[in-house]
């Protein structure tokens, strides 16, 4: 009996794991518009920074190393390439306001879909405007836990006196996300929500689902 419960217990978990994929699949696509694209995705795949790998090979190995969530395993293929075009500048000491890319754990950072927010401030074209040691890692900090309204107050002291000038809706440059304002700075620091499933997982999910069933149907048949 005890086995029997436990097997029931695992199907039963593998159907919902299953059938969550299936839902998301068919919530997201209309909602999500077009699959928004990390850093480092679109700075050598078309952006700026393209012209300084040395092959299409290289472009091809990195996109599919972070097309797998930069996992650390394959730190090794993906090294040598950023260390031959890019650690040049990307070393962390000549151009301090850009991303070190002789590090896993920040060339990781910048390969995941982030939120704009975290995107601009941490390793982005807004990192020039923080002045004191520590105001970025404040700022990030408070994004990670979440932007939580109680941590506001300390984090508007450093947009009034960094951001402000230019973020804001009356005098500041037009378009602009307002950084005066806790909502509006909260909502740009939301991660964005994770891409449909692929085909491919989506294929895997009707099997697991099926596999599942015909388990619990089997499982149960007997007592019945
Ligand atoms: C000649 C110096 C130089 C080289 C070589 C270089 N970069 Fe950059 N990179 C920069 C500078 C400067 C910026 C900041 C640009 C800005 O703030 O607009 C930058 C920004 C970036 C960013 C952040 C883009 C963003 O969203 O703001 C990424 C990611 C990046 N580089 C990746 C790479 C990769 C990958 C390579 C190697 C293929 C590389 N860079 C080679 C100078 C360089
Ligand atoms: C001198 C004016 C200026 C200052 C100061 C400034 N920004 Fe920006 N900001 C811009 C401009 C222009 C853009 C659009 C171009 C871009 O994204 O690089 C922008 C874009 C952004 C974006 C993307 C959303 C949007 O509004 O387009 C964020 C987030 C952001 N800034 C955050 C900050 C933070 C945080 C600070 C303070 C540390 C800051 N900015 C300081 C001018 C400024």
């Amino acid at each position: 009996m005890g086995k029997r419960l436990l097997l029931t217990v695992l199907l039963l978990s593998a159907a919902a794991a299953a059938a969550r994929v299936l839902v998301r699949a068919v919530v997201t696509p209309q909602s999500s518009g077009p699959v928004k694209r990390s850093q480092l995705a679109l700075a050598i795949d078309g952006g700026a920074m393209e012209e300084y790998l040395e092959s299409p090979t290289q472009k091809e190995l990195l996109l599919e190393w972070i097309e797998d969530g930069a996992p650390q395993d394959e730190w090794d293929t993906v090294e040598p390439i950023l260390e031959e075009s890019c650690v040049l500048c990307h070393d962390g000491e000549t151009e301090p306001d850009i991303v070190p890319l002789n590090q896993y754990s920040l060339a990781a950072r910048v390969s995941r879909v982030r939120s704009l927010f975290a995107e601009k401030v941490e390793w982005g074209t807004m990192t020039r405007y923080f002045e004191e040691p520590g105001e970025k890692e404040t700022v990030m900090c408070w994004i990670e836990a979440g932007a939580p309204e109680s941590g506001w107050p300390e984090i508007e002291s450093i947009m009034m006196e960094r951001c402000v000038s230019c973020h804001n809706p009356e005098t500041g440059v037009q378009g602009l996300l307002s950084l005066d304002r806790y909502r509006s700075t909260a909502r740009s620091a939301e991660p964005p929500p994770p891409p449909p499933p692929t085909r491919t997982v989506m294929a895997a999910s009707i099997g697991v689902l099926l596999i599942a069933l015909a388990g619990l149907f089997l499982t149960w048949k007997k007592r019945a």
